[in-house]
């Protein structure tokens, strides 16, 4: 069973503080909901966590399965068992999808193991089929010229081909009309199992409705303020967040950036 770690994380960029004391475990067979305004760091997390090189770590680890990952690249962490489905999936033209997807299973193996390439052309014509999605799109360029709702099954055929172990899913929702919504939840939920642990960032209950999760993170200027269950869910659907300014005892959501201090870990108390 996985576990993914994340103690104390402080990132920046271009030295404005973006994450400010992340601590957060996930793992195999939890589904972890993280919701939040926008602006206040959700995609900044899971893209440090893969590995971005454009954010910088000021302090904290994150672990998997007890192995530090901080100083990994963004393969080494997806062949240890990571997974992003992005919230806006990049075009790569050139590259077919089929292409795409083999070189990333391939990636995957381990020593010694070949892939076989009918068995692959199997599984990925089953998996396209799964998430209703044309078979012409296995080789057309990754992305290119599809719409939101493909480029958001393709993310999820990637994943269902790849297994990760912790996956997160950057507002998978989005662009989707209803009934890619219920596909996307449908082959989402089915992948849910005791080896998989998943992180889904959303606005919507309407996601978790279909893909439960067992814990709700509220974060709030790149801080989780608070945890819950699905009673969390219903009171954001319901009322918003302003609620959590009178509690929190601010006025905005989003802050004026922070400036990274000298000795930012040393100050910061681990949860
Ligand atoms: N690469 C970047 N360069 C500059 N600012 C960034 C970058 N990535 C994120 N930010 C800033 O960090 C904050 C959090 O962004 P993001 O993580 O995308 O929020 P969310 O996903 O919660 O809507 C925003 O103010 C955003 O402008
Ligand atoms: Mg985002």
């Amino acid at each position: 069973m996985a576990i993914l770690e994340i103690k104390n994380l402080i990132v920046s960029v271009e030295d404005q503080v973006i994450l400010d004391g992340i601590n957060l475990v996930v793992r195999g067979g939890e589904t972890h909901a993280i919701m939040g305004p926008n602006g206040t760091g959700k995609s900044t997390l899971a893209q440090v966590i893969m590995g971005h090189p454009k954010y910088h770590i000021d302090c904290g680890e994150i672990l998997l399965d007890g192995i530090r990952l901080n100083e990994m690249s963004v393969d080494e962490r997806s062949r240890a068992g990571l997974f992003l489905a992005m919230q806006n999936p990049t075009e790569v033209p050139g590259v077919t999808n089929f292409d795409f997807v083999k070189t990333a299973v391939q990636a995957h193996l381990l020593s010694g193991q070949h892939l076989r390439i009918g068995k692959f052309i199997l599984a990925l014509e089953d998996a396209a089929k799964e998430l209703k999605m044309g078979s012409g799109l296995a080789h057309r360029y990754v992305n290119e010229g599809f719409s939101g709702g493909e480029k958001k099954r393709n993310e999820i055929l990637q994943m269902k081909l790849i297994k990760p172990s912790i996956a997160f899913l950057d507002e998978i929702d989005s662009g989707l009309d209803v009934d890619a919504l219920r596909i996307v939840g449908e082959n989402v939920t089915a992948m849910k199992s005791p080896d998989l642990g998943l992180i889904l960032i959303t606005h919507y209950q309407r996601l978790l409705d279909s893909i439960v999760p067992d814990f709700v993170h509220i974060m709030i200027r790149g801080k989780i303020v608070k945890t819950g269950g699905r009673e969390l869910i219903a009171k954001i659907d319901a009322e918003g967040y302003d609620w959590l300014k009178v509690e929190l005892g601010i006025d905005e959501f989003v802050e004026k950036k922070k400036p990274v201090s000298l000795g930012t870990c040393a100050t910061k108390s681990l949860k």
